[in-house]
């Protein structure tokens, strides 16, 4: 598989909308529910036929991984098939996962790993090399598995799995649906219960998913917001179709496009609407944004429906922490929307978005900043001033720093400013969101043109 972080950069100048965005599309499938539909697939004994699979290259990559393990997967027409002996038909690979750009398939991954009697070496891009990996070694390591990494625990690293593993019982120092996912799945192979807390409750896809693979797990809410989790292993993974909603953080990008772009009206049909992902939603409303939902429904176990746009003024908005879970990966597009807003806008609580595919608080800033926004950062609040009369916005050059949301964010902030904004590469939205230039394009954005 080609590696993108060896591909050419891939820069671009984006100006402003010359007419309303219009129409109705469907954005790609959720990539959350994509790596778990083939990782949990391939951990079942028999055939998943998954519909509506992100095929972006983060996606991909954890397709490789769970073949280099022993699962057939294989497109058939529109579907993705996956074929398995299950996990106990799983070997060591042959040669090193290279897991690309992406956090959740390494972070997964881990935690399959570290249950299983052999032993695995896992690398990434650059990005990805960056990132902590302590969150998942630190808790993976009680199962009896031993994990050796470059210094500050980074990747490259050896997974040296313990076949015999221990449950593991933790309370999460962050809100982290990858760390939780991975005692969680570490979990599957052990004898006993595994019991993960969570401080904040984070995307509950993994439950979810085990759920409807035939995995009992309890859940208990307490009253300031967090979860208790709890497996009891060994537990076996039966095979069941799945479909995957359109993924709401990749349906951000045209909505906050649509918002800014004057006139605008849009109708993006079937984005995953679970609540602890849709907090960029809430906060669009509170900012006055005309966001409707119609024709919810449930489709494969997640609540589903069509969400229509309308352009409009936004005002300010003040984002509790507790919210940041929710919408996570949406602070980058949610400070364009700010930038844009009247009045001053504060995100708070943002220390994890330091460690994404970049350190996403200070690219936003320099995006926000080079294009002639008023940003700074407090502790770990964003503050972003909203639009001051008779300043225009765009003029400025974006560096993407091998980051997919970066570059949408900064395509986003290029179609709604008055003067071109300059990105130094989109080749890493591919990750992601194949097809969006295209996609933007058929709104009538115009980008390229
Ligand atoms: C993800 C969880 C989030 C999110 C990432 C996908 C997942 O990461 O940023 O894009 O699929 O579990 P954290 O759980 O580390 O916040």
């Amino acid at each position: 598989m080609e590696r993108l972080a060896e591909t050419a950069a891939r820069p671009l100048t984006v100006s402003a909308a010359a007419r309303p965005l219009g129409g109705e599309i469907a954005v790609p499938g959720d990539k959350s529910i994509s790596h778990r539909a083939l990782m949990f697939a391939a951990l079942a004994r028999g055939v998943t036929r998954i519909s509506g699979l992100l095929e972006g290259e983060d996606v991909l990559r954890t397709a490789a991984a769970m073949r280099a393990l022993g699962a057939d997967i294989r497109r058939e027409g529109t579907e993705w098939v996956v074929e398995s002996a299950g996990v106990q038909g799983f070997s060591e690979p042959s040669d090193v996962l290279d897991m690309g750009n992406s956090g959740t398939a390494a972070r997964l991954l881990s935690g399959i790993l570290s249950g299983l009697p052999f032993t695995c070496f896992m690398t990434g891009d650059a990005s990805l090399r960056g990132r902590p990996m302590r969150r998942v070694t630190t808790p993976l390591s009680a199962n009896g598995a031993v994990f050796v990494t470059r210094a500050d625990e980074k990747l490259p690293m050896a997974i040296v799995g313990n076949g015999s593993p221990a449950p593991i019982v933790y309370r999460m120092p962050v809100a982290s649906a990858q760390v939780k996912s991975a005692i969680l799945l570490a979990g599957l192979n052990a004898t006993g219960a595994t019991r993960v807390e969570e401080p904040v409750a984070t995307r509950d896809h993994t439950e979810n998913m085990l759920r409807h693979f035939g995995v009992p797990v309890t859940i208990e809410a307490d009253t300031r917001g967090g979860r208790v989790i709890t497996l009891d292993g060994p537990a076996r993974l039966t095979a069941r179709d799945v479909i995957v909603p359109g993924d709401p953080s990749s349906a951000a990008f045209p909505i906050v496009a649509a918002l800014l772009v004057p006139g605008s009206e849009i109708v993006i049909s079937n984005v995953g609407l679970n609540a602890l992902r849709t907090g960029l939603f809430v906060t669009l409303r509170e900012m006055g944004a005309d966001l409707t939902v119609v024709g919810e429904r449930v489709e494969g176990g997640e609540p589903v429906g069509d969400l229509r746009v309308r352009a409009g003024v936004l005002r300010g908005v003040d984002v509790p922490p507790e919210r940041a879970p929710s919408m996570i990966d949406e602070y980058p597009v949610l400070a364009v929307a700010c930038a844009f807003a009247e009045g001053p806008s504060r995100l708070r609580g943002l220390a994890e978005l330091r460690v994404k595919e970049s350190d996403r608080l200070a690219a936003t800033v320099a995006l926000l900043t080079a294009n002639g926004a008023a940003v700074h950062v407090e502790g770990d609040d964003m503050i972003v001033e909203g639009r001051q009369s008779g300043r225009p916005l765009g003029g400025g050059t974006v560096e993407t720093r091998m980051d997919h949301r970066l570059a949408m964010s900064a395509i986003v902030m290029g179609l709604a400013a008055s003067r071109p904004v300059t990105i130094d590469d989109t080749a890493f939205i591919e990750t992601s969101f194949p097809g969006f230039v295209t996609l933007m394009n058929a709104l009538g954005a115009g980008i390229g043109a």
